[in-house]
Formats: structure tokens, C-alpha cells, sequence
């Protein structure tokens, strides 16, 4: 489809996730089906829409992981790197471009942004406690060690942030602190590293969050509260796996690095040049980064807000030499329009924990039961406002309720009769009132819908979706065209409405469902691709450095957000099946699987 002229460039910002194991569902709870759902309806809106990620392949979550593995951070982050690009081309998530931060272009931009901030005094050289393994002599990363919390005293608090109050700690900050690896209490020694000025951004940051607009309250309040208190932050570790700190003293020191919560919001940014300059247009990225109409949202869990509303912003601001200073090389750069998170998706009421055992997969589920059924559920069952609890169960019945007997059978008995009777889309006679509004409402649903989707209320707009394919099925059986074989002309309306009702329904589903919306599009007649779906290509590094998979697509495709007519005398033949009906049985045969699968080396720390 043509880009209309007044596409408006929107940035989908998708979390980074860590390159440290599959992706489970709670991970794409969060980060992973929100904003490909939010792409694709912006996307068949007629804007012009940037989506962006990687995997996070730095730092401690890293390196603990492939200590445990017994590889080196590089074989590990190679390893899961490609397995998270699979997981996810497998959900059909739409990204332009899903790389990783240890290409050589991140690590360039990555420097650009330190060198900015520098060199207008936002990051500064300054002695700070770090602490050190008694016993291996090694520093102990903040998230290995646990201690209480200062501020709200909950006892499990780690040494980078307290889960329980939200709030950002460092490591000497805890009373009791213990290393989560083996128990001992670390010692604490000084030495240098780099900090960023976050009391400097105070006042920017403020005027910056009173004028956001649509964000939900709970991501507003905490991000706000975190505003009204800022202390700088150390953005270097001692480590040796991560971008280098490009300072002449510093850059060949083998024992610090940039910190990687540092190096990975900066992702956002260097994907966007990754993405033009594999474009062929080296220059494409500005429209999303340095254009007023350019409109950027963040998808991630809650957990990561801190660094998406106030880190990520700062950093932007003092690249782009404000309040005072000068822009760095590439320009000013636009803050967040918004941060979209998630709150946590839980396990039969438990944490995800691959040690205890509370996990799946995103490909087992994939595997077994596809990727409609998985979006599905986590769309209408998400945790988008508050904590949710996944359960067998409860994806059992929505499959075989919602999509199976709902959607599936209203697309299976209407065409099944259309193909058996007539081979084609029959012509409308004239409509009675009922048909009007039939038609109407689901002309309708393109506004209640979208309207949903626009301020992000995703569960409330898939719930309205499938209120409309209930409207339609009751149109079809209070119509019930198969008993009018007296009256053929009134039949072929009614099947010519009810085709109608289909085409429309499977348009306002393909945010949630593009791959079972491409079959109806293909069994109604339609031809090239309705959903565009990603590619994994195999590329070089731009740069030099060592080649990699990356997740891309060509996503302008025929999908449109509007009622198109349906066009009579296309062929129509048999159905095939949207979804699979799923046996109540399988809801015990995954528990006993989760039960076998515990593996306590296996859980990542994140
Ligand atoms: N890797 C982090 C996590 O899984 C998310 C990083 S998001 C980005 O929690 F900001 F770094 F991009
Ligand atoms: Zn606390």
C-alpha cells in the first residue's frame, strides 16, 4: 500500500531483551505482543512506523549466565541472540529491524552520546565504593547482591533497585548485604567511575513529564515521584564485557565498561541508524528522531521503567546539549512521546522462575498450539494495568470459546455455506434493516476499536473487536440462511452480508491476530500479503565486525483500517481451519511438564 502524504513517522521503541535464555511469555507479555499490536494498527492507519530492538547483550545479566554455562559472554550472547530472534519472528512480531547491542555501529553510537554528555559536563569522573567478592577478589555486580532495603525496609531489595518500593539503590546503600552468588557479605573498596548529572536534568525532565499526555496514571505517578528525586548515577562498571568508555585514559583499560543499562537505551537510537543505513538511506533515521511531527512510544515491563522515564531522557537531553550546552554529532534528539509498560504476567500465582519451574516458553507454546492462540491470550488476558495470572486453564477456554467457537466458526459456517452453494461471492439484493445494521456496527467497530488501540487500552479494544464478531454471529443465526432455500435472493444477501461482517471482523483482528487474518484475507479473495510478517536474513556487520541474524520485514502491505467492499463473483473455496480446538486434557499434561522441568542451574538473574 502507498504511503498516504500524511503519514506521520512514529518510533516503536521495543525493549531489549537480555540475551540470556529463550524468551518465556512473560517476557512477551510485556514488551513483545503490546507493541507489535500498537505497530500494526498504526501502520495500516496510513503512518509511517519505525520499529525497533535487539537483544541486551552486556553486562552482569550476561556474564553471570555464561559462568553458569561455563561459555564466554560473546558465545553466550551469540548463542541466545539468535534463539530470542527466532521466538520472537515466530510470534510474527513486526519488527523493521531486530538486532543486538554488540555490533560495531552500537558501540560507535553508543560513544558519540558518552562523548556529548561529557563534553557538556553531564557525566563526570568521580570515586565510588564498589564491592568486592571476599573470596574470589572479584566485583560483585549490584543484582548480586541482596540486602535490605533503606527506604522501605522489605528484605529482599537488590543492590541496583528495590523491587518492593520501586526505587533505585546502590549496593552500599543496604543494610545486611549478602552476595546472592554465595551468601558471604562483599566488601566495599573505592575506585572510579563515571556518573551521570541526573540533578542537572531536574528541571527539563519536570516540564518534560507535565506535558506527557495519555500515559497510564500508575506509570505517570512513579515516574513523576522518581523526577522529584534524583542523585547522580554511575553509568561505568568494573567489568570487562561491555562498550568501552571512549576517554584516551580509559578506552584500552580492560577492567571498566560502560554500565549496560547505559548502552542498551542508547540501542533505540543506534538501531535507527543500523536500520537506515541498511535502508540505503544513511540519513532515514532523523525523520524519527529529529522531525516535531515524529511521535516515539516505549513498550516494556514495569521493571524497567526507571531507565525509559527518567535515565533514557536524561541522556537525550544532554546528547542534545540541554539545558545548556551543545549538541552532540548527531543532532538534537526527541525525548519520549510515551512509556507504554506492562505490569508483571505471573504463573498459576507464581513469579516466572526457571529454577522453580514456573516458565514456558514462548516456543514450546508456539510449537504446540501456534502464534494466534498465544497473542491471543496475552492481549485479552495481559497484564496491561495491573499483575495477571497465566493459567492453563483459562488459555484452554479462551481458545475454544473466543477463537474457536467465536471467530473460527462464524468464518467456517459462512463460508462453508457460500463455497457448497454458490463457489463465489454472491451479489447483494436489496437490505432489509437488519442488514443495515448489521453493517453498520461493524462499520462502526472501526472507530470504537481504533479509537481503543489509539490510547493504547489494547485489552479493552481486542474485547470490543470480538464484540463485533459477536454481533455478527447472531446476525447469522438470527438470519439463518441455510433454512432459506425457498428464497434464494434473500439467502445470497444474507451470505453476501455475513461475508461482509468476516472481511471487516478480520481487519480489526489483525493487530492481534495478523496470521489468522492473512487466511480469511486469502480465502475472501484477496491477493499479495495482508500481514506483513518478519524475516530472519543473515547479515554482515556494517562495520567489520562479525555478521549476525536480524529480524526485518516489508510491512507496507494491503492491510488498511477501514470497511472495504467485498467483491461479488470472487471464488470462494472450502474453509480452512483458523484455530484448534483444544483438548481439556492438555491443561494437566503442561502442568506435569512444568513440573518436570525444573532445572535449578537455569535461571537466569535478570
Ligand atoms: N534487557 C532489559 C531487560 O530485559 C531491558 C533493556 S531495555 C533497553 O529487563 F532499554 F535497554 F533497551
Ligand atoms: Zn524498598
Amino acid at each position: 500500500m502507498p504511503m498516504k502524504e500524511t503519514a506521520r513517522p512514529v518510533l516503536t521503541a521495543v525493549a531489549w531483551p537480555y540475551a540470556n535464555g529463550p524468551r518465556h511469555i512473560g517476557h512477551v507479555a510485556g514488551f513483545g505482543v503490546p507493541s507489535d499490536v500498537f505497530s500494526r494498527y498504526r501502520r495500516m492507519r496510513g503512518d509511517r512506523v519505525l520499529m525497533v530492538s535487539g537483544t541486551d547483550e552486556h553486562g552482569t545479566p550476561i556474564q553471570v549466565q555464561a559462568d553458569r554455562e561455563g561459555v564466554t559472554a560473546r558465545e553466550l550472547a551469540d548463542r541466545y541472540n539468535r534463539v530470542i530472534a527466532e521466538d520472537l519472528q515466530g510470534l510474527g512480531l513486526s519488527y523493521d529491524l531486530f538486532t543486538r547491542t554488540t555490533t560495531r555501529n552500537h558501540y560507535a553510537v553508543v560513544q558519540e552520546l558518552f562523548t556529548a554528555l561529557f563534553a557538556n559536563g553531564y557525566v563526570v569522573e568521580r570515586p565510588q565504593l564498589s564491592a568486592v567478592s571476599p573470596s574470589t577478589g572479584r566485583t560483585l555486580p549490584d543484582r548480586y547482591i541482596e540486602g535490605t532495603c533503606p527506604i522501605c525496609g522489605d528484605d529482599s531489595a537488590r543492590g541496583d533497585q528495590c523491587d518492593n518500593c520501586g526505587n533505585q539503590l546502590d549496593p552500599q546503600d543496604l543494610k545486611d548485604p549478602r552476595s546472592r552468588i554465595n551468601g558471604e557479605t562483599p566488601r566495599f573498596v573505592e575506585s572510579p567511575q563515571f556518573f551521570l548529572e541526573l540533578p542537572a536534568f531536574a528541571e527539563a525532565l519536570g516540564s518534560w513529564m507535565q506535558s506527557r499526555v495519555g500515559w497510564r496514571q500508575n506509570v505517570l505517578s512513579f515516574s513523576s515521584n522518581l523526577i522529584a528525586d534524583l542523585k547522580p548515577r554511575a553509568i561505568s562498571r568494573d567489568l570487562d564485557w561491555g562498550v568501552p568508555i571512549p576517554l584516551p585514559d580509559w578506552r584500552d583499560r580492560g577492567d571498566k565498561r560502560l554500565y549496560v543499562w547505559f548502552d542498551a537505551v542508547i540501542g533505540y537510537l543506534s538501531a535507527s541508524v543500523e536500520w537506515a543505513r541498511r535502508t540505503g538511506d544513511a540519513d532515514a533515521w532523523r525523520q524519527f528522531w529529529q522531525n516535531p511531527d515524529a511521535t516515539s512510544y516505549y513498550f516494556m515491563g514495569k521493571d524497567n521503567v526507571v531507565f525509559h522515564s527518567v535515565i533514557w531522557p536524561a541522556i537525550l537531553l544532554g546528547a542534545s546539549g540541554k539545558p545548556d550546552g551543545t549538541p552532540g554529532e548527531l543532532g538534537p534528539l526527541a525525548l519520549p512521546s510515551e512509556v507504554v509498560s506492562s505490569e508483571f504476567l505471573t504463573m498459576e500465582g507464581k513469579k516466572f522462575s526457571s529454577s522453580r519451574s514456573v516458565v514456558i516458553y514462548v516456543r514450546d507454546v508456539l510449537e504446540r498450539y501456534g502464534p494466534d492462540a498465544l497473542r491471543y491470550y496475552l492481549a485479552a488476558a495481559g497484564p496491561e494495568t495491573s499483575d495477571t495470572d497465566f493459567t492453563w486453564e483459562q488459555f484452554v477456554t479462551r481458545n475454544n470459546t473466543e477463537l474457536v467457537a467465536g471467530w473460527g466458526n462464524l468464518v467456517n459456517r459462512s463460508l462453508s455455506l457460500v463455497h457448497k452453494n454458490l463457489g463465489a461471492i454472491p451479489a447483494a439484493g436489496t437490505f432489509t434493516e437488519a442488514d443495515q445494521a448489521a453493517l453498520a456496527g461493524s462499520r462502526a467497530g472501526f472507530d470504537s476499536v481504533g479509537d481503543l488501540l489509539g490510547r493504547n487500552q489494547q485489552k479493552a479494544a481486542l474485547a470490543e473487536a470480538m464484540r463485533v464478531v459477536g454481533e455478527a454471529n447472531r446476525y447469522l443465526s438470527d438470519q439463518a440462511p441455510w433454512k432459506l432455500k425457498d428464497d434464494l435472493p434473500r439467502r445470497d444477501t444474507v451470505l453476501h452480508v455475513a461475508l461482509q461482517l468476516i472481511d471487516d471482523a478480520k481487519s480489526l483482528l489483525t493487530p492481534f491476530l495478523p496470521h489468522s487474518s492473512e487466511k480469511v484475507y486469502a480465502m475472501l479473495g484477496g491477493t499479495g500479503t495482508w500481514s506483513g510478517m518478519p524475516e530472519l536474513r543473515e547479515v554482515e556487520d556494517l562495520d567489520g565486525g562479525p555478521g549476525y541474524p536480524v529480524l526485518m520485514g516489508d510491512y507496507a502491505t494491503e492491510a488498511v483500517w477501514e470497511s472495504r467492499p467485498i467483491r461479488p463473483g470472487v471464488p470462494i473455496g472450502p474453509p480452512v481451519p483458523l484455530f484448534t480446538k483444544l483438548d481439556p486434557s492438555i491443561v494437566e499434561e503442561e502442568l506435569q511438564r512444568l513440573a518436570g522441568e525444573a532445572d535449578p542451574a537455569a535461571d537466569p538473574v535478570t
